[in-house]
């Protein structure tokens, strides 16, 4: 068990390429963190410069208190699961487990008693005499995680571990890891650049862009307090709808407003915007935020485009300007294609941005 620490971790490939721009994070003794961006931000790099395979231009990697940064990758006690699962294919599932802790010097009794144990929490207990050709990517992929596990690493990093897998298999095997880590209690860094498995396992997601930290936070927090633009943006689906207003004012009331909507501020809301002074401003509406209502208490009205059921709920996307707007609401009542719809927001769900800066205005 352990805790994790990156100072300033900053990578240079050349003199162009910034892969990774001073990253401060803390991973707490047995939490799982979710490092989330999108492709070539950074994830990898990261996670490289903490197994040692990568070595950091500048900053530190410290483990436990212990400052790691310059250790070889063997003497870091981290262990590493990647996207191609890499198990050897020459060796039956039970060696590919038992490999690194016959290096350890372990006697043949408890190998064995490990590989029984990692095997039967990762459920591969039936094939430890099958080689990986024998076996299913997902098998291969638990295989993976279970020879990670075996050897009992202080810090536990896998990266993208799910990106083989097939949609249904990935939600199930996600599952699974998150029991796993519940029962091992083994501090984790979870790569991946789905937004939705990230919500789904995480203790804490780190959210990043361009090599830089966007916003640290538990999945609520990412979500209905996204620190900028692009986090509101990038966390769930459908994605936050932005709409750009003015603020004005009319007999001590203050309104944001646009050609299409009309949105009367009042409370601790009015106050934070007045008192932040700009006229510009960008709403954030998430699509369930919206409340299908009458004509009397919109905040806007539109026509709906197209209309999406999922059983559950239907998604709705209407028109505004040249903008689309996604709503989602009860599957009941049904809206169709050219019906016109009024809409409220729920009350402080709505996020407020600065178009200048992108962040969200506290
Ligand atoms: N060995 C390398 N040489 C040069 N550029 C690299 C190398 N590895 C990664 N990069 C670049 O660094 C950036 C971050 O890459 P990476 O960490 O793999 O992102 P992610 O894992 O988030 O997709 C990308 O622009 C990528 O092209
Ligand atoms: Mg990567």
């Amino acid at each position: 068990m352990a805790t994790l620490q990156l100072k300033n971790l900053t990578k240079r490939f050349g003199k162009d390429i910034l892969a990774v721009n001073n990253v401060n994070l803390e991973v707490k003794d047995s939490e799982y963190l979710v490092l989330l961006g999108p492709s070539g931000c950074g994830k990898t790099t990261t996670m490289r410069m903490v197994a040692g395979l990568e070595e950091a231009t500048a900053g530190q990697v410290i483990l436990d208190g212990k400052d790691i940064t310059d250790l070889p990758p063997r003497k870091r006690d981290v262990s590493m699961v990647f996207q191609n699962y890499a198990v050897w294919p020459h060796m039956t599932v039970y060696d590919n487990i038992a490999f690194a802790l016959k290096l350890k010097g372990l006697s043949k009794s408890e190998i064995d008693e490990i590989v029984k144990d990692v095997a039967g929490l990762t459920k591969i207990g039936d094939y430890l005499m099958r080689y990986p050709a024998q076996l299913s990517g997902g098998q291969q992929q638990r295989v993976a995680v279970a020879r990670a596990i075996a050897v009992k690493p202080k810090l536990f990093l896998m990266d993208e571990p799910l990106s083989n897998l097939d949609a249904k298999l990935r939600v199930s095997t996600r599952t699974e890891l998150k029991a796993i880590h519940n029962k091992t209690g083994a501090t984790t860094v979870f790569v991946t650049h789905d937004q939705a498995e990230a919500m789904s396992m995480a203790d804490r997601i780190v959210i990043m862009k361009d090599g830089e930290i966007m916003q640290i936070g538990t999945p609520e927090q990412v979500y209905s307090e996204s620190a900028n633009l692009f986090v509101a943006d990038f966390i769930g689906t459908p994605p936050t709808n932005f709409i750009d207003v003015e603020m004005v004012s009319e007999n001590d009331s203050h309104y944001l407003v646009n050609s299409y909507l009309r949105f009367a501020l009042s409370g601790a809301e009015e106050q934070r915007l007045v008192s932040y002074g700009k006229e510009k401003l960008v709403v954030g509406i998430r699509p369930e935020n919206f409340l299908l209502t009458d004509e009397s208490q919109a905040i806007l009205s539109a026509n709906c485009l197209v209309s999406e059921p999922q059983g559950s709920h239907q998604i709705v996307a209407v028109e505004l300007g040249n903008k689309i707007v996604k709503v989602v609401s009860p599957p009941k009542p049904k809206i169709s294609t050219g019906d016109k719809v009024y809409l409220n927001v729920k009350p402080n769900t709505t996020g407020f941005f600065d178009p200048d800066t992108t962040l969200r205005i506290e």
